[in-house]
């Protein structure tokens, strides 16, 4: 793109302020420049800049109100049969792994992709190491690869290749994984004007993991998977190693109804709990996140005393394959934060100002739900599957993930016969760690334990493929 090019397409769109500090850039920074510029999403822009006007809010309908969402559990029969449902369809190769890995982790406070955070409790392993190995455990028993897709952002996209690279693709075939990168959205000010956090650069973050589906179209995921013949997409955030990934049971579940999306969920720990709820509106289904959910709905509680919207989706989620390829086609709405965004002022200088002076955009990957046939939500025991790493300390911290792992896996290792002592908290006394290609299942630990001598339970245990 010329400057011409850009400047027209600037004015046209009433952005030409990201122009005005032109004569005091080098050549490098105004060749980077021209190509944000002739990268920008402008049917996107125009959305946003829609949305913030009097104009776009005026338009919104008023929404009904939500009712709780009918939740699924299994029984014992049900369970058997579903699960030889996903197993049949793991052997016949067509379930894919799709893990959305673009955030960048700013409550944790860690600087790089999340995926690279340590949290092996004896290896110090990284989440990337978790799920990964779960891929290749699924392929094994499955005697099929099953593809795994990794979404990244154009600020952890170099790193997260580099940590598969440096690890040996975690013993995956590179083949069978597939990184995509997410769109870059820009920000506003309340007059819809994009904001410059240098004199010759716009400020971008990541467009949400909404973003997943038009990124993945663009990247050729869609057509890869379609070339291998996949039929269900198994869906999951980074931040979790307790995930069960492609559970064979959930998958056989979702098959067997026939529907074009499930949901993992789970009773919310608490009101205030940062899950998002699965509701009903008007016959259609929905999952309205945590932060639009008024204070007054969080705490709302029926007759029995249970928070009436009590599910929360851990963001687990299986796609049917046709519908995940409609819904890439779909222009999803946006969800506006107002943020504090760093700003160059008219002279060059650049500040962050004290309080929010900006819109940043994302699309949500649940606001596919309303265009579904039928969405099932399937219960789960959060203990056995979600611990997420969100926050540096407390609550959903690495220090409580390490824990909820080390007790699930003493979980594992009691149903196999060892028993490990635990601390005054009843918490396993020594930290465990299981390599997910060593035993995927407490069946699997059960079968590798039997006959492999006895477990030296008073040393930190670390059970792996040599
Ligand atoms: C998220 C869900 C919430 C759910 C909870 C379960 C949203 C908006 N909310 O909350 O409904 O109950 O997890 O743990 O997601 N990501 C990208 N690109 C982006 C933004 C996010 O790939 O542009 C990925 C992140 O890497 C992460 C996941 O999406 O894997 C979740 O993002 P995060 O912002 O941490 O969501 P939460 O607020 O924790």
């Amino acid at each position: 793109m010329t400057l011409e090019q850009a400047r027209k397409q600037l004015e046209a769109e009433n952005q030409a302020h990201v122009l005005r500090h032109w004569e005091r850039l080098d050549a490098a920074t105004r060749t980077a420049l021209l190509e944000q510029i002739a990268a920008l999403d402008l049917a996107g822009i125009g959305r946003m800049r829609a949305q913030l006007t009097d104009q776009g809010r005026g338009t919104a309908p008023t929404p009904t109100e939500p009712l709780p969402a009918p939740v699924v559990r299994l029984d014992d029969d049900l369970y058997r049969r579903a699960r030889a449902r996903g197993e049949q369809a793991l052997r016949a190769g067509e379930v894919a792994v799709l893990l959305v890995a673009g955030g960048q982790g700013s409550r944790l406070g860690f600087e790089g992709p999340k995926g690279a955070y340590p949290i092996g409790p004896v290896s110090d392993a990284v989440l990337f190491y978790f799920h990964a190995r779960k891929v290749l455990a699924l392929s094994r028993s499955s005697g099929r690869p099953v593809p795994f897709y990794i979404m990244t952002s154009g600020s952890n996209d170099a790193a997260t290749r580099a940590c598969f690279a440096a690890h040996g693709w975690f013993g995956l075939d590179p083949a069978d994984v597939f990184f995509f990168k997410q769109g870059m959205w820009p920000a506003m000010d309340a007059d819809g004007r994009l904001i410059l956090d240098a004199p010759g650069h716009l400020f971008m973050s990541p467009d949400g993991h909404g973003g997943t589906l038009s990124a993945l179209r663009a990247s050729g995921g869609l057509d890869d998977m379609r070339r291998r013949g996949i039929r269900t997409v198994f869906y999951f955030q980074v931040d979790n190693p307790l995930v069960e990934v492609a559970d064979p049971a959930f998958v056989g579940l979702h098959l067997l109804r026939g529907v074009d999306l499930s949901i993992k969920v789970c009773a919310k720990r608490d009101p205030q709990e940062g899950l998002g709820v699965v509701v009903q509106r008007g016959g259609r289904s929905e999952i309205v996140e945590y932060t639009e959910l008024t204070e007054e709905q969080k705490n709302r509680r029926g007759a029995d005393g249970e928070l009436v919207f009590r599910y929360g989706s851990v963001a687990i989620h299986l796609f049917q394959f046709d519908f995940l390829a409609r819904m890439a086609e779909v222009a999803l709405p946006l969800h506006v934060a107002h943020k504090k965004i760093p700003v160059c002022a008219d002279d060059g200088t650049v500040a962050t100002p004290a309080a929010p002076n900006g819109y940043k955009f994302e699309k949500f990957i649940f606001d596919v739900l309303p265009y579904a046939n039928e969405v099932l939500n399937l219960m789960f025991d959060r203990r056995e599957e979600f611990s997420p790493v969100k926050n540096a300390a407390g609550a959903d911290s690495p220090d409580s993930c390490r824990r909820d792992l080390a007790a699930k896996w003493a979980r594992w290792l009691a149903a196999a016969g060892v028993d490990v002592a635990r601390d005054g908290e009843g918490f396993p006394a020594v930290p465990i760690e299981i390599d997910p290609a060593y035993a995927r299942t407490p069946e699997e630990l059960s079968e590798r334990l039997d006959g492999a001598g006895s477990l030296d339970t008073g040393r930190p245990i670390h059970l792996k493929l040599s």
